[in-house]
């Protein structure tokens, strides 16, 4: 069985061809980040409208890299939620329209539950039952997967995803977009120790939620307590050793928390595996600290290969599961562009 896959959830035109045994046939993903990059975030119509001049070209090279044709495909799946709408809109047209042509059967994405499932791919055996982590610019998600379609919200972020505050400090600091791997690089030989940041909710085991905007808040205030352009100014002013250490102590604090919370998690849940995906699971210092946390815990931990821990078309291979249980989508398929709110874990 081979499936197409489509990601345009955001601002990256993402296409694959997986089979059911979860080997990668084909990859192709086409960033926007050098457009959206002055702007210091995704400008949505922007996303959108660069998705429609790249969606077809990028399907295309992702056959060709395959060697397949259209005929040669059992399914087409596509993420439909969550993301932007206007970017959603274009990659369920184009699946839809191949839908048609090919009289393959549709399948959704959901590409918070396809970030996790990163980390099954790689794992190359089964993970399930596990706790489900997933950090990234718009979500940072706790879920108890009782199998890989029955995902169960534990608790999220009551204010900014991790991710967010990445791109947002780096944006304070001077840094390009997207601001992970800029803090990340900056941070390398900085002293984590140097400012001491806040930890919301790290001791209150029994909310399984993040909350990252108060540590925004620290590093804005670290520099200075008025305008925005100040902000900019007093960090253009800092020398190299200081910025690495401010943006060492930012990203220590983040990884704190993720790594407490996912702890925190899998000891409510009582499952003794755990699943990391999202783009801010890329960043070497938080892999560092959940590998020796797990250990120290005894838990087994799958995180998702750097390259599928940012947006990418491989992930939705979590269509073979839903395809192998028979859930196929008629052509009224639509798209759902909100965010889901947490429900509290205790
Ligand atoms: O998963 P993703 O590609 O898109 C969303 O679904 O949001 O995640 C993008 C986010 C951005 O906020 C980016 O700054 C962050 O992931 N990110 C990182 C790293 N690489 C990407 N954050 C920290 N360290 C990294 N190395
Ligand atoms: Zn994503």
């Amino acid at each position: 069985m081979r499936i197409l896959t489509l990601e345009t959830t955001c601002d990256e035109t993402a296409a694959a061809v997986v089979n059911d045994r979860l080997e990668v046939l084909s990859s192709v993903v086409a960033s926007q980040d050098k457009l959206h990059e002055r702007f210091g975030g995704v400008v949505p119509e922007i996303a959108s409208r660069a998705h429609v001049e790249r969606i077809l070209p990028v399907i295309d090279e992702t056959l060709k890299k395959a060697g397949l044709k259209l005929s040669q495909l059992d399914a087409i799946a596509v993420a439909v939620t969550p993301g932007l709408a206007g970017s959603l809109l274009v990659g369920l047209s184009a699946a839809k329209g191949l839908a048609v042509a090919t009289g393959l059967p549709l399948v959704a994405i959901d590409h918070l539950q396809a970030h996790i499932y990163a980390a099954r791919i790689a794992a190359g055996v089964d993970v399930f039952p596990c706790v489900g982590l997933i950090a990234s610019g718009g979500h940072s998600n706790l879920y108890r997967c009782a199998g890989p379609l029955d995902f169960e919200l534990l608790g999220a972020t009551i204010d900014d995803a991790a991710g967010e505050a990445f791109d947002k400090v780096a944006s304070m600091l001077g840094l390009p977009y997207p601001g992970g791997p800029a803090i990340e690089r900056t941070a390398q030989g900085g002293n984590p120790a140097a400012y001491s940041f806040p930890r919301s909710l790290i001791h209150e085991h029994d909310r399984l939620e993040f909350s990252f905007s108060g540590l925004k808040t620290a590093v804005r205030y670290q520099l200075s307590r008025d305008s925005a352009t100040e902000v900019n100014a007093a960090a253009a002013k800092l020398s190299p050793q200081e910025l690495s250490d401010l943006a060492a102590s930012f990203q220590e604090a983040v990884v704190d928390v993720l790594v407490a919370k996912s702890l925190a998690a899998v000891r409510f849940t009582g499952f003794k595996t755990l699943c990391v995906g999202g783009g801010v699971a890329a960043n070497g210092r938080f892999r560092q600290k959940l590998t020796e946390g797990t250990d120290r815990a005894g838990v087994r931990l799958f995180l998702a290969p750097p390259a599928l821990c940012t947006d990418n078309a491989v992930m939705g291979a979590i269509a073979v599961e839903r395809l192998k249980a028979g859930l196929v989508s008629e052509l009224d398929l639509d798209i759902t562009a909100g965010v889901v709110r947490a429900a509290r874990a205790s």
